[in-house]
């Protein structure tokens, strides 16, 4: 077997050493969830439980008409700027978390919404879930 020339050697000047490559900068930060009252209220609202309360997502659907225990509230700010004469959606809204017995909801039994929400919620989570309650 005849032997294979040596290949000649390269002359021309070494491949320069890659630069070792600059730090990756850090990945950016997971975006954090937006902090709006309307993320901060659904976050409430899709809770199992609220303090000692069911959580509101247990009996109400937002993404369709279909009733579990309670009505859908999909689409509520719009019923709720007429439910009660005089009451703007929001203090509809507001009512009917904290004192769900003052206005039942036609074809629902007075007594199904827990009453226990004053106690659950702070002013501000009231206020979130009220903000979310209008964005859906
Ligand atoms: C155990 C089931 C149950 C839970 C939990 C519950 N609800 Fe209700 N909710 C009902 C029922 C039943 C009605 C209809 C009767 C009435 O008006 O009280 C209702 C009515 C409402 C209404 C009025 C809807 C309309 O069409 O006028 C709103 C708004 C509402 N609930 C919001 C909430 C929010 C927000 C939470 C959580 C903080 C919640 N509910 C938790 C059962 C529930």
């Amino acid at each position: 077997m005849a032997a294979s020339p040596l290949r000649p050697r390269a002359r021309s000047a070494p491949a320069p050493v890659a630069a070792a490559p600059a730090p990756a900068p850090a990945p950016p930060a997971a975006p954090a969830a937006a902090d709006t009252p309307e993320a901060r209220g659904k976050a409430l609202f899709s809770q199992p439980l609220i303090g000692s309360q069911a959580g509101c997502m247990t009996c109400h659907k937002v993404d369709t008409d279909d009733k579990i225990v309670g009505p859908s509230l999909k689409g509520i700010k719009e019923r709720a700027a007429t439910r009660v004469e005089g009451k703007s959606a929001e203090e509809y809204l507001k009512a009917s978390i904290l004192a769900p017995n003052e206005y039942v909801v036609e074809g629902f039994v007075q007594g199904l919404m827990p009453a226990g929400y004053r106690e659950a919620l702070t002013d501000d989570q009231l206020n979130d879930v009220v903000a979310y309650l209008m964005s859906i």
